[in-house]
């Protein structure tokens, strides 16, 4: 896994462009900037939006190559970003920090994908959110018309409402549907696909 996205990031351009997801990006807007974890980070869009719009960042990911250019792309902006690599299995932060976590495109397998989001709500302050989009299962459909639109072929790693309502049960929910969307985000994300979006919010 970690050998597929160091080649897929080793290109001169970034695979998902260097602005941030738009979902993520008018969620964060509306919340007082304070202490973020983005897990499965890749190249640094989206934690260097929030390091621009003054939070205080930590990221991971498995991919050294997404952890280089994701610290070429803070210095483009001149800000500071604290990106580490590492694995969902042993996430090199402490618990109980962040404002917000967000999840953006961070696909796993079937298996894993319960434990994983449930073991995130524990990073999370009393009061903070949760904020995720996440192809669904019906982005299989868009594939085949817009190939450049991207996500798993695996529909074991694609998101159900359902199945994010179970998983991130703890959370009040504040968003949760699933719907079309047009992504031009890089080469990677282009076209007309389907997301799941969700907002939740750890009440302590
Ligand atoms: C589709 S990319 C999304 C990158 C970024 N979140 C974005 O939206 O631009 C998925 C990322 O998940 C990372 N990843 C996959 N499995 C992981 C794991 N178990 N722990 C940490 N990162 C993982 C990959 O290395 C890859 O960078």
């Amino acid at each position: 896994m970690e050998e597929f996205w160091n080649k897929r990031y080793d290109s001169e351009s970034y695979i998902y462009g260097k602005e941030p997801n738009v979902f993520f990006r008018c969620k964060l807007d509306e919340i007082t900037p304070g202490r973020i974890l983005l897990p499965a980070e890749g190249e640094g869009r989206n934690g260097i939006y929030a390091a621009r719009c003054n939070w205080e960042v930590d990221a991971f990911d498995l991919s050294v190559s997404g952890q280089m250019k994701a610290m070429n792309l803070a210095d483009e902006y001149g800000v500071q970003i604290n990106y580490k690599t590492g694995s969902m299995d042993n996430i090199p932060f402490a618990g109980n920090t962040y404002d917000v976590v967000a999840l953006l495109f961070a696909h796993w397998p079937e298996s894993l994908r319960a434990a994983y989001h449930q073991k995130l709500i524990s990073f999370l302050k009393p009061g903070g959110f949760l904020i995720l989009e996440g192809f669904s299962k019906l982005n299989l459909q868009y594939t085949e018309k817009y190939p450049q639109i991207g996500g798993p072929r695996d529909i074991g790693m694609l998101f159900s409402v359902d199945e994010i309502k179970s998983d991130f049960a703890d959370l009040e929910i504040l968003i949760l549907e699933a719907k079309e969307v047009e992504l031009s985000e890089g080469e990677n994300h282009k076209g007309t696909g389907h997301v799941v979006n969700f907002v939740g919010r750890y009440n302590g």
